[in-house]
C-alpha cells in the first residue's frame, strides 16, 4: 500500500479523499488543510483520519502526497514534496505557466519522481474506447474535434473558464492523437463578472485537423459533447448521456467523375450505432494509474510531456486573452 498525504480538502479534495479510501492501492495517512472549518468538516466524514495543518511536519512519514489546493499554492507544495523524494498527484492544471511547468518537471526527473497530473477526463473509459477507434483505423482520419464544456458556474476567482474547464479537453485531444501541439490556436473570452473570462471560444489548428473548445461558466444548461469527425465514421461523446458514445457510420465520399479529374462529394448516411460501455470512475482511474506508475517506476500518462504539451496550449492561449485586454 502506498502511504499518501492529501493536501487541500475543498469542493474538489472532498471527492478526491474519498476515492483514496475506496482505493485498495493507497492508505490515507494525512489529510492536510488551514481552513479550520474544512478541517472540522474532514474530521466528521472521516474519523479515522488524522487532520493536519502544515503538510511540512509528517512529509517524512509518507511515500507520495496528493494535491488538492488552488493552483496559486500547488506549485510550492509540489516543490517542496519532490525535493523530499515524494511522488506526487497534482490537480489540474499543473501550474500556472509553463515555466513554472518547466521547474516541476525538471525537479520530477532530477529526483526521480512520478509526477502525475490529473488530467482525469483522460482515464475516462469512453474516451478510451474513442482512443481505440482513431488507433486502429476505424474514424479514418481525424478532420475536426469540436468540444462543448459549459454549465453555471462556480465562478472561479484564481483561473478563467479556460484554465479550468479546456484544461480537459486539451488534455484528452492530446491523448486520442498521440501529442497534439497545434501550428495554428486563437481564443476570444468575456468578462461578464470578475476578472476572469467566464465564456471563451478556442480555436486551433495542426496539419489539416481542426479543433474547437466552447468553455462556459454562464450557460442554462450543463453540456458536455464531444463531437470527432473522422474521413470514415463520426462519433459524438455526449458525457451526460446514457448511452454516452455514438458511432455515426456517416461522411463525405469522393466520387470519381466522368471526365478525367473531376469529381464530386456525395454525403453518406450510415448507421448509429451505441456500443456497451461499462461506467468506470475517471477519478479513482486516475489515482490507480497515479498508483501504478509508482509501483513500476513508470512515466504517468498525464504526466511531465503531457503536461508540457497541454501547458504550452493554455499559455499561447492566455496570452492572446491578455493582449485583447
Ligand atoms: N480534476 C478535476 O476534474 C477537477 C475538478 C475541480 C477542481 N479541480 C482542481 O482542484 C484544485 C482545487 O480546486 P477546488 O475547487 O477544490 O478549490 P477549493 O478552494 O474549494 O479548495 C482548495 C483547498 O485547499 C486548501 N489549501 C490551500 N493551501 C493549503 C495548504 N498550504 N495546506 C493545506 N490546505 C491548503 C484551501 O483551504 C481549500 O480548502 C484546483 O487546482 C482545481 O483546478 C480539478
Amino acid at each position: 500500500m502506498i502511504r499518501i498525504m492529501q493536501i487541500g480538502y475543498g469542493y474538489w479534495g472532498n471527492n478526491v479523499a474519498k476515492k483514496l479510501i475506496l482505493s485498495s492501492k493507497f492508505e490515507l495517512e494525512y489529510l492536510v488543510e488551514t481552513d479550520l472549518k474544512k478541517c472540522e468538516m474532514a474530521r466528521t466524514t472521516m474519523p479515522n483520519v488524522p487532520v493536519i495543518n502544515d503538510y511540512l511536519e509528517k512529509l517524512d512519514e509518507v511515500d507520495a502526497v496528493a494535491i488538492c489546493t488552488q493552483t496559486e499554492y500547488s506549485f510550492q507544495i509540489a516543490m517542496d514534496a519532490m525535493t523530499a523524494g515524494k511522488d506526487v498527484f497534482i490537480e489540474k492544471p499543473l501550474a500556472k505557466n509553463v515555466a513554472l511547468a518547466e521547474q516541476l518537471v525538471k525537479l520530477a526527473k532530477e529526483k526521480n519522481v512520478i509526477l502525475h497530473c490529473d488530467h482525469l477526463m483522460i482515464y475516462n473509459p469512453v474516451v478510451r474506447y474513442i482512443k481505440k477507434m482513431i488507433d486502429n483505423g476505424e474514424l479514418g482520419d481525424v478532420i475536426y474535434i469540436d468540444i462543448s464544456r459549459i454549465n453555471l458556474g462556480p465562478i472561479r476567482k484564481d483561473i478563467n473558464a479556460m484554465l479550468d474547464l479546456a484544461v480537459h479537453d486539451i488534455a484528452v485531444i492530446d491523448y486520442l492523437l498521440g501529442g497534439f501541439e497545434p501550428e495554428y490556436l486563437d481564443i476570444v473570452g468575456t468578462k461578464f463578472c470578475g476578472k476572469q473570462e467566464n465564456i471563451t471560444y478556442l480555436t486551433m489548428k495542426s496539419g489539416e485537423k481542426l479543433v474547437n473548445i466552447n468553455s462556459s461558466w454562464i450557460s442554462p444548461v450543463k453540456v458536455r459533447t464531444t463531437t470527432i469527425g473522422g474521413t470514415k465514421k463520426m462519433v459524438v461523446f455526449d458525457d451526460l448521456a446514457i448511452n454516452k458514445l455514438k458511432i455515426y457510420d456517416s461522411g463525405i465520399d469522393v466520387i470519381q467523375g466522368e471526365i478525367y479529374g473531376d469529381y464530386e462529394f456525395k454525403t453518406r448516411v450510415g448507421d448509429v450505432f451505441m456500443p456497451h460501455i461499462s461506467f468506470e470512475d475517471s477519478l479513482l482511474n486516475s489515482l490507480e494509474h497515479f498508483a501504478d506508475c509508482i509501483v513500476k517506476r513508470k512515466e504517468s500518462m498525464s504526466g511531465p510531456e503531457q503536461c508540457i504539451r497541454v501547458m504550452k496550449i493554455l499559455e499561447w492561449a492566455q496570452n492572446i486573452l491578455k493582449s485583447q485586454k
